[in-house]
């Protein structure tokens, strides 16, 4: 397939994106995913435990994914997480890109882009993905709301944001949200996006440090299989289960968001990814499940939608 605007910005061979995850994206994922020749992307937080130094265990990330691979690799950082002492760690280990998400490019995206990182941000409406082309961003990450983990507000669908996005900056627009494989490739490039970013379908990966028990639950999920919660707080998007159904009884008997809070707790999302408990963890989740129908390596998912690309455009 042929190289985007992406690719060049970002010095990768083809437009894909392994999305950031908290708790699971580890080196081993990340390397696969550059090493196909996409963009691998890992987390300050990927495989530790809660009370673990989020900085020093992002510093050991960085290296170890640079011993496995010679290609660029970026980390990503959800704002309300993310601390300049981590930020200055990207900057002195000359990491490549990072995404960030959940907040204003405001934050860090001169200071980053002085030190010569490639900044992308995650938006999820046309405002902020403007507000971010104003700070110099390089690219946004339209995501829409079919996506797994946190949402936008405004409960945009990827096939309605990207377009307008594209209309709205002279950047590249990533797409994301509801795609796994060359069709939603071919679908997120005609809608004028340079590239797409997946998450779920990196989860069911053999290098994705999730545990076993969370890839077998995307690969049987049904169309149906997730849900949206926590309108109050933030809407997320994960596997339907014990979890989530007890936040729907909470929120329709109105329960308050500061009860809401406390019951989710601080890493429910951790037990849920990386302990397999996946009744009273949270496991963030797209509606893309529904299509994604066996685990496989990062490689394979990167081979197949380059490999598909050629056979549904040749279909249209
Ligand atoms: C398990 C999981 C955890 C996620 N955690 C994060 C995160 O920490 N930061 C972030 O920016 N996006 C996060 N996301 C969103 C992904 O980066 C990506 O944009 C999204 O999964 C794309 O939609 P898809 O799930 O339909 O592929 C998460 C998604 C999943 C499935």
């Amino acid at each position: 397939m042929r190289k985007t605007k992406l690719c060049d910005v970002l010095g990768i061979e083809y437009p894909i994106i392994q999305g950031g995850m908290t708790w699971i994206c580890n080196p081993e994922l990340a390397a696969a995913v550059s090493n196909a020749g996409g963009l691998g992307l890992i987390v300050a937080n990927a495989g530790a435990k809660p009370e673990d130094n989020m900085v020093e265990n992002l510093r050991r990330q960085i290296q170890k994914t640079r011993e496995l691979t010679p290609k660029p690799f970026g980390v990503n950082f959800p704002l309300l997480t993310t601390t300049r002492e981590q930020i200055d760690i990207v900057i002195e280990e000359k990491v490549a890109a990072v995404t960030i998400s959940a907040g204003s490019p405001k934050a860090y995206t001169h200071y980053l882009k002085e030190a010569g990182v490639k900044v992308l941000h995650v938006v999820a409406s046309v405002r902020h993905a403007k507000k971010a082309e104003d700070e110099g961003v390089d690219a946004v990450i339209a995501e829409g709301y079919e996506a797994g983990g946190h949402n936008g507000l405004d409960e945009l669908p990827t096939l309605v944001l990207v377009p307008q996005a594209v209309d709205a900056v002279n950047i590249p627009v990533v797409a994301a949200g509801g795609i796994a494989d060359a069709r939603g490739l071919v679908a997120a490039l005609a809608l004028g996006a340079q590239g797409v970013q997946m998450g779920t379908r990196f989860v069911a990966t053999h290098e994705c440090v999730a545990h076993l028990n969370f890839k077998k639950r995307i690969v049987e999920a049904a169309d149906t299989g997730t849900v949206i919660t926590g309108r109050k707080l933030g809407p997320t998007r994960a596997l339907r289960n014990e979890f989530t159904s007890k936040v729907l009884e909470m929120e329709s008997r109105g329960a308050e968001a500061s009860e809401l809070q406390a019951f989710i707790g601080l890493s429910r999302s951790r037990r849920g990814s990386l302990e397999g408990d996946l009744e009273g963890g949270e496991a963030y989740c797209g509606v893309v499940a529904g299509m994604i129908k066996e685990v496989v390596s990062a490689a394979e998912v990167i081979r197949s939608m380059v490999d598909g690309y050629s056979r549904v455009v040749a279909q249209l």
